[in-house]
């Protein structure tokens, strides 16, 4: 599995607030403003060496390109100059040159180039933090840096399944792991014991608990007959989580949720898979395909607006989680 990071070396700042909305708003949900967390960007082969696009997560722009060393560079789009939009730029060797006055800024963020001055003026863009993780190009809009969660060094087989969207906002689409109470009513799931939930860190949160279908034919096509399913659920923030199947054989599945400018949720998933097992892979995509398909109706029509009662326990915890940034 390729793995490669970027550290930006500019002071780090609380990029993420929108600037119209008031501190004290609570996070969870609220399509006005971005949490600080890692967001999936689209997949790595979508920007070549060379080549320059915008992403919004949220409201929040994000000039991404990568340079002729390969690396993946986000900054602010905005020109220090007069404002351009540095994505309408050209990428040369291994720095962002701005189409109006032809600036030229490095990958951290220097301005290293400015044909209309005599030297060039100390300005700079804001830069974030970047990783190329399961074919996937990953941004870190947090103040204090955090690690992109890991995935079991054993299953090295990754496959990405096709982007799509969702009307509910991402911390609803994460939530959803988190809402025990509906792994009946809409999964025709029952719990086979106990369920724990702890909170890992600041911003993580992990959901375990063992589960069975209730109807025969998913039991069957899952290979989960007489076995059940033991279940792991990690949050990061509030737009992704890690899903760990233990039982009846490992397989992990990375979810990303990144809120769409209109609101709602542009997602992804990457399953990591047992290497030379596609018995396997079939099995472990179709669990999840059976899931999903359950909550898409679900994501696709919510007015989200909690009601909390005991038995919502786990998922109010996680919107405490994603509102205490
Ligand atoms: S606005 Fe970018 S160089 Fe002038
Ligand atoms: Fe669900």
């Amino acid at each position: 599995m390729s793995k490669s990071s970027y550290k930006y070396e500019g002071d780090p700042e609380d990029l993420v607030r929108t600037a119209s909305v008031p501190r004290g708003s609570p996070l969870f949900a609220n399509p006005a403003r971005v949490r600080g967390d890692w967001y999936a960007l689209g997949k790595s082969h979508q920007l070549k060496s060379g080549s320059v696009s915008s992403f919004f997560v949220g409201s929040k722009k994000i000039a991404l390109w990568r340079g002729s060393d390969g690396g993946l560079i986000a900054q602010d789009p905005a020109c220090p100059h007069t404002g351009a939009d540095l994505s309408q730029g050209q990428v040369i060797g291994n720095s962002l040159r701005c189409s109006f006055h032809h600036w030229r800024f490095d990958g951290g963020g220097r301005c290293i180039e400015a044909p209309t001055c005599e030297l060039p003026p100390d300005r700079r863009l804001r830069c974030y933090q970047t990783e190329e993780r399961w074919g996937l190009m990953w941004v870190f809009l947090g103040r204090t840096f955090r690690a992109l969660p890991d995935g079991h060094e054993s299953l090295t087989k990754v496959i990405l399944t096709p982007a799509r969207s969702i009307r509910a906002h991402p911390h609803v689409v994460i939530g959803n792991g988190f809402d025990i109470s509906h792994l009946g009513p809409v999964h025709r799931m029952e719990l086979l014991g106990e369920v724990s939930c702890e909170q890992d860190h600041e911003h993580g949160l992990t959901l375990k608990y063992e589960a069975q279908f209730t109807q025969r034919y998913k039991r069957v096509l899952t290979g989960s007959t007489g076995k059940g399913l033991s279940v792991t659920f990690m949050s990061d923030g509030g737009s992704f989580a890690l899903l760990t199947v233990t039982k009846p054989f490992l397989f992990q599945t990375v979810f990303t949720a990144r809120p769409k400018t209109t609101g709602g949720t542009d997602t992804q998933l990457a399953f990591l898979l047992p290497p030379g097992r596609p018995d396997r892979w079939i099995r472990a995509m179709l669990a999840l395909t059976f899931l999903l398909a359950d909550d898409k109706k679900i994501l696709d029509t919510i007015e989200f607006s909690p009601g909390w009662v005991p038995s919502d326990a786990v998922l109010r915890k996680f919107s405490r989680v994603v509102n205490s940034e």
